[in-house]
């Protein structure tokens, strides 16, 4: 989209964490001033566009299984992103046509795109919302019939909870997680993955400039152990709570992706358990 065409609730001033994520994908959908913020952040953080990468892959296969293996016929993405290439009611609806998606963003140029890459058919929405609204999410999900009593359900948190801020109330990751999960029955699914250091210092550097170059619009790098905890109380699938990379990998994947990265996409899949 040209900045002449956009919607006037498009900032091309300040850098946007989807678009640069689009940017690290190898897509279009970026200008000037997120293509300046990611060099300033490749300068302190190289490995931005092959996390992406790798978590983008991660993201397909839990989508696949979730469908294949485990009869998910339902599934919210929260902080979907910019339509790209295998867009999770692709993947899923390849396998199961019936499968419907939600998508929740609050990038107006999520909307803007979405409305014509995602929202493409009767099981499909796009959600100009805060992830963080969850009970407006869900039921907007059951006034339109896309989440059904007693279907199987999948909630994802794909590289998205590290754009939101502790804070001491229900905005607060842990507690966006939990307020899911009480809205999900037990067998239901719930996908994390969160950018990850064990590393302090680098921690704190990349969380100080990604709040400078998006004006506070983020969250936080944390450690894999803050991101464990958000799994709490749920049945971790095998192999656990790891880097991506390792999560379930595709035959022709193993021998890939094995160098060594200055940090990582940390995650895994649960289900509810039995009350
Ligand atoms: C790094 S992208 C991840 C996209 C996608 N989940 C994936 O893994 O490919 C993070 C996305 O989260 C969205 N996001 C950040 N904070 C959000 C919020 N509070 N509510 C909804 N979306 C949010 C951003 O606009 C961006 O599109």
């Amino acid at each position: 989209m040209s900045v002449e065409n956009l919607p006037s609730e498009i900032d091309t001033t300040t850098p946007s964490v989807a678009r640069m994520y689009d940017l690290y994908l190898g897509g279009v959908e970026n200008y000037d001033v997120d293509r300046q913020a990611c060099a300033e952040l490749d300068r302190i953080a190289p490995d931005c566009a092959p996390l992406a990468r790798i978590n983008r892959a991660f993201l397909a296969r839990v989508v696949r299984t979730l469908v294949e293996e485990y009869g998910v016929t339902q599934i919210i993405d929260h902080g979907s992103g910019l339509p790209t290439q295998n867009n999770v009611h692709e993947i899923a609806q390849r396998i199961n046509p019936d499968v419907r998606v939600v998508y929740v963003d609050n990038d107006p140029m999520v909307l803007a795109h979405g409305r014509t890459c995602l929202d493409e058919n009767d099981n499909t929405a796009v959600l100009s919302m805060d992830m963080r609204d969850t009970a407006e999410i869900f039921d907007f999900a059951e006034r339109k019939r896309l989440f059904r009593p007693g279907a199987r359900t999948a909630c994802l948190f794909i590289s998205v909870l590290h754009c939101l801020k502790d804070s001491p109330d229900e905005r607060d990751p842990a507690a966006v997680v939990h307020k899911v999960v009480q809205r999900l029955q037990p067998g239901d699914f719930l996908a994390i993955s969160h950018l990850a250091s064990e590393d302090p210092g680098f921690r704190q550097r990349v969380t100080d400039l990604m709040h400078e170059l998006t004006q506070g619009s983020w969250g936080r790098v944390r450690s894999r152990a803050e991101i464990e905890e958000y799994f709490t109380g749920l049945d971790v699938l095998p192999p656990g709570i790891v880097d991506v990379r390792g999560w379930r990998p595709d035959p022709d994947q193993a021998g890939h992706d094995q160098q060594r990265l200055a940090w990582e996409e940390w995650g895994g899949v649960a289900q509810v358990p039995e009350a």
